[in-house]
């Protein structure tokens, strides 16, 4: 008899953003005509770089005829591809301990976060940063490595506090763990780690024996100097980290899908009767055994973003959202609400007056403002309270939404 996985059960019945979509469509549907802005999720506006679409034109030309037709590729993604983004976003950045071998291409960050539970050994105890971006634990409860709930949280899945008084910056934690999810810049709250930060936690995965996953999909956004881009720059991290990263927030891909993920060679991991295991060998089969790999044309386009003009279209997209997260965040400042990021990210993490719970807050702001925010507390319980605004829209409707934020000053 077929039963279903129970772990699903453990969940909330949607997920955060599908929620936060249900509550504004019944929104809508009590208040028909009442115009809302959506900076919610963390979805872009501006368009593919030209560059990008037609290089995607050509490529679908290319899939157009028999002699220069493509099926199946790499699962790991095409040399091209994996060549460009070694020798841009690492050799150039100073992160020589690389090679194309431990770049995969992917769908998108989401999937790989989500996926490397895969190759995770069993009673593991695994840190997630709360808040955080909610598919570090759910993808754990979903797999089984998060255990059972035990007393409002999981058995295996310890939580980094992040706490407000602390900036919203974790503490090392006194116990050792052996998986730790870290962001940064970070989602939700638009933190960012120092250089001597994250050695902290680099030098600590090292002793405990930990693997570190570092999602740095907004890598991009940093704009102060001192700020690791990559957890490769700090020294031994390719001993211990895996880094993901996506072209969506940058390029306009949310829709296109495609990012990648670093699995290095030189990763010190055993089984647990102490043989070796390499994680790159390791993903590499999980990644064949269940991904064909991203398509051609996406890879094309991917490949684009490497030329000159397709680092300039990066550069616009980053300069455009940045400044409507830096405008956000003045505004918000200026309303007296304690607010966080919209420096070195594009989100905009805020605690507005009077203080009360972030789904309460969720609700006025659409009633008063006609904003649509995500709360804080669907990243986390240590994000109650707060809420958190995207600076991806464009800049008529970001504007728009300032003056409605100020129309009660
Ligand atoms: C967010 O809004 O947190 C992101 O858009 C979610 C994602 O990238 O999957």
């Amino acid at each position: 008899m077929f039963t279903a996985n129970q772990n699903f059960r453990m969940l909330p019945e949607s997920y955060l953003f599908s929620e936060v979509g249900r509550r504004l469509r019944e929104f809508k549907e009590k208040n028909p005509g009442r115009e809302v802005i959506r900076m919610d999720i963390g979805d872009v506006t501006r368009p593919l770089p030209e560059c990008v679409v037609e290089a995607m034109r050509r490529a679908i030309d290319e899939m157009g005829h028999a002699e220069t037709f493509h099926g199946y590729g790499p699962e790991q993604g095409y040399d091209f591809l994996r060549e460009l983004i070694l020798e841009y976003d690492y050799v150039q950045m100073g992160v020589k301990c690389l090679g194309a071998e431990d770049i995969f291409v992917s769908d998108g960050a989401k999937s790989d976060l989500g996926n490397l539970t895969d190759i995770f050994g069993i009673d593991l105890r695994i840190g997630v940063t709360t808040p955080g971006y909610p598919v570090y634990a759910d993808s754990n409860v979903l797999s089984g490595a998060a255990g059972i709930p035990v007393g409002g949280g999981w058995e295996r899945l310890i939580e980094i506090p992040c706490p407000a008084f602390n900036g919203f910056m974790p503490e090392l934690p006194e116990s050792p763990l052996d998986v730790i999810y870290l962001c940064y810049p970070n989602n939700p709250t638009g933190t960012s780690m120092t250089r001597e930060q994250l050695t902290e936690w680099v030098d600590y995965a090292l002793m405990c024996k930990a693997l570190i996953i570092y999602d740095s999909a907004y890598e991009a956004y940093i704009t102060q100097p001192g700020i690791p881009h990559s957890i490769y720059e700090i020294p031994g991290a390719e001993k211990v980290a895996i880094e993901v990263r996506s072209f969506s927030k940058t390029a306009g891909f949310t829709g296109v899908r495609c990012g990648y993920t670093v699995v290095p060679r030189t990763l010190e991991f055993g089984f647990a009767d102490g043989a070796e295991a390499s994680l790159n060998r390791m993903w590499l089969r999980r990644q064949t055994t269940k991904f064909n790999g991203v398509g051609y044309i996406v890879q094309k386009g991917a490949e684009a973003l490497y030329t000159p003009e397709g680092r300039e279209a990066i550069e616009r997209n980053v300069a455009y959202y940045m400044k409507n997260a830096r405008d956000l965040r003045e505004a918000i400042i200026s309303k007296r609400w304690e607010v966080f990021g919209g420096v070195n990210a594009p989100y905009v993490w805020f605690r507005p007056l009077p203080h009360g719970d972030s789904w309460k807050w969720f609700e006025r702001m659409l009633g008063e403002y006609g904003i649509s925010s995500t709360p804080g507390v669907g990243f986390g319980a240590m994000g109650e309270g707060w809420l958190r605004l995207t600076g991806f829209g464009s800049r008529e409707n970001t504007r728009e939404a300032i003056d409605r934020l100020m129309s009660d000053m």
